[in-house]
């Protein structure tokens, strides 16, 4: 532990008094927490440690006085982000409205929908095109010029902490774009900088790792390692080959990490979404993901946070299968110390492979096998994200069920690009992968969902996702576009740089009517506002309280029940286009009685004598007492 004379803590020394003592009391709760997690993966723990509080209380020296108010506000509210009341919305800036100063301007319209959390894609600047939409950082100081500057960015995070909104932000740090200053001065033949990176004088070692591992782009960029004639070595670049992986079994790459970190947070940004955080630890004859360092390193910076700046949220990005994705949110020694935010993608997954085949059995058996979450976390639950969808979908949940998981996955990529018969969904396919039959798809909520085909259910689809993703628990995250039904951008390849990638169909630019709100042609805003509201008051959903996905009793409706100090909710989902039934013994078994309060319409049932409830085609209940 640091003594308060420590040299590490000289930068607390021009501070008053009362506010060394937050920053010691801080340290002295979190330093074991600390400890632990780098000496989990680093041969001399203590000095990173001590190299790390430094750099926290330089930051912690230099926090604006409303940073220091806002870290005090949320420690008094701890799960403000689990609230029913939390919305999530994520959005490119330049698509939404232009640059950050169009981002400020359309602040009501964000408020309109009741959004608190603002996901703006990544706008650190990138290398010239092509950037992995921007995902490529060439500079985490600074901002893509033409959308703003960073004294643009520290304002609007301001603006909207002032309209009650968070902002998130990626925070990319499995690589660097190869024009980043450390793959530069690497390059130059630095050899401190050469360490921060992956590689190797020839094949011989790339060869062992291949023989494990996935390719992520098999298409556009196939192999995980790419030569570099000015270093003349093969290095690391899991993504494109201009995404140089970085290494980080090197304590110099945590400490640049840390002071990212602590960079974006005393600029306001109240959230930080671990981009790829699956892929930073790298270990032989594995797939090099969801490696148990990646969740130490994770604990050591939310730590970090904890001691400088604890109003941050950590959101972990891993888009991986269902037996790997609890960890995010800790499991074991790192139970409720890493993120505290993690993708629900088993779900996002299970919501589309549902509708697809009108039958819930398959979800709910992969759901119930998901263990609770800590109770200081929530899943971000999603639609649509500008990413494409994987079928991450277990073969043995799959079995389970009795469907073949490899057929399964076929059958959704046929489905979900409208080649099976009698599809409505109209996406492309992203990646497919012969070696693996991986076939990935990509495409907006609304062309997924058969509004392109005019299949005269699309709407009620539409809702019904939503439906899902609002009433499971957790916080949802609207993609761009989705709350008003948007669908496929037809001109998507016509942009520089996007024709190899297609993942940008469903990246649209948002149709603003009049300057301040976009088109609503099919009316799905409008009934997406009603969800949004009966939510927002409900309570039972607040993410501290695990969903539970019961067995189903009606193959085509999903049961997800939440028990509340408040009493009982029962989500109902039909996903089928037919009238399908929730047995009275089961409201009675859970103490809903024949009249229950169903809270997307805010009417009650009247179901005495019954012995079904009888719930309409692609129709969603949340039903209270
Ligand atoms: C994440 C992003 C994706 C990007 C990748 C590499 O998965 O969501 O868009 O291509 O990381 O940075």
């Amino acid at each position: 532990m640091l003594t308060p004379d420590a040299p590490e803590l000289a930068p607390l020394e021009a501070l008053d008094p009362r506010r060394r003592e937050v920053f010691q009391a801080r340290l002295e709760r979190w330093w074991p927490d600390l400890w632990q997690a780098l000496s989990e993966v680093y041969d001399d723990p203590e000095t990173v440690a001590r190299r790390a509080v430094g750099q926290a209380a330089a930051a912690y020296a230099e926090r604006e006085e409303e940073l220091h108010s806002l870290d005090l506000r949320r420690s008094l509210a701890p799960d403000w982000f689990q609230r029913p009341d939390a919305l999530g919305y994520a959005a490119y800036a330049d698509r939404f409205a232009g640059d950050l100063h169009g981002v400020a301007d359309h602040i009501d319209y964000l408020r309109g929908l009741g959004v608190t959390y603002l996901h703006l894609m990544p706008l650190l600047r990138p290398r010239p095109t092509p950037s992995d939409g921007g995902y490529a950082v060439a500079d985490y100081r600074a901002v893509r010029p033409d959308l703003g500057t960073i004294d643009d960015l520290r304002d609007l995070a301001t603006t909207l902490r002032q309209h009650g909104i968070s902002l998130c932000l990626d925070l990319v740090l499995n690589h660097v774009a190869a024009e980043h200053e450390w793959a530069v001065r690497a390059r130059e033949g630095d050899p401190t900088y050469r360490a921060y990176f992956h590689t190797y004088p020839d094949r011989t070692v790339p060869d062992e790792y291949e023989g494990s591992l996935p390719e992520v782009f098999p298409h556009f960029a196939p192999g995980n390692f790419s030569w570099s004639s000015e270093m003349d070595a093969w290095v690391w670049t899991t993504f494109n080959t201009y995404q140089w992986d970085v290494d980080w079994s090197n304590p110099d790459v945590f400490c640049e990490y840390a002071d990212v970190v602590l960079f974006l947070a005393n600029l306001g940004v109240e959230i930080l979404r671990l981009d790829a955080i699956a892929f930073i630890w790298k270990r032989m004859g594995t797939n090099c993901q969801n490696q148990p360092e990646v969740h130490s390193l994770t604990q050591a910076l939310r730590t970090l946070a904890r001691i400088a700046c604890p109003a941050v949220l950590f959101k972990a990005e891993a888009i991986v299968g269902p037996r790997d994705l609890p960890a995010y949110l800790g499991t074991g020694t790192h139970h409720g110390k890493v993120s505290d935010l993690a993708y629900h993608n088993g779900l996002m997954v299970q919501v589309w492979s549902m509708l697809a085949c009108r039958d819930v059995r398959l979800a709910s058996h992969a759901l119930r096998g998901l263990p609770p979450t800590p109770s200081n976390t929530a899943w971000i639950t999603y639609a649509r994200c500008h990413d494409d969808i994987g079928w991450a979908i277990d073969d043995d949940d799959a079995s389970a069920v009795g469907l073949n998981g490899w057929a399964h996955r076929a059958f959704l990529s046929d489905f979900y690009t409208g080649a099976f018969p009698g599809s409505w969904a109209r996406g492309l396919e992203f990646q497919s992968n012969p070696a693996n039959g991986d076939r990935r798809i990509s495409g907006a909520l609304a062309s997924l969902a058969g509004l392109e085909c005019q299949d005269p259910y699309a709407v009620d689809r539409i809702l019904l996702v939503h439906a899902l993703v609002l009433g499971f628990g957790g916080l949802p995250v609207l993609w761009m576009g989705d709350e008003v039904g948007l669908p496929n951008d037809e001109g998507w390849a016509s942009e520089p740089g996007h024709a190899d990638d297609n993942r940008w169909v469903h990246r649209p630019r948002m149709p603003w009517r009049g300057g301040k709100e976009p088109e609503d042609a099919h009316g799905v805003g409008a009934r997406l506002r009603a969800l949004l509201a009966a939510r927002s008051d409900l309570g039972h959903l607040h993410a501290s309280i695990a969903a539970e996905v019961l067995e189903p009793l009606d193959p085509g409706v999903l049961l997800v029940l939440r028990r509340h100090p408040l009493g009982t909710m029962l989500g109902g989902y039909n996903v089928t286009e037919e009238p399908r039934s929730i047995p009275m013994d089961l409201l009675h078994d859970i103490g809903l009685g024949d009249r229950p309060l169903e809270h997307v319409t805010g009417e009650r049932l009247h179901l005495d004598g019954a012995h079904e409830a009888r719930i309409s085609p692609y129709t969603a209940w949340w039903l209270t007492t």
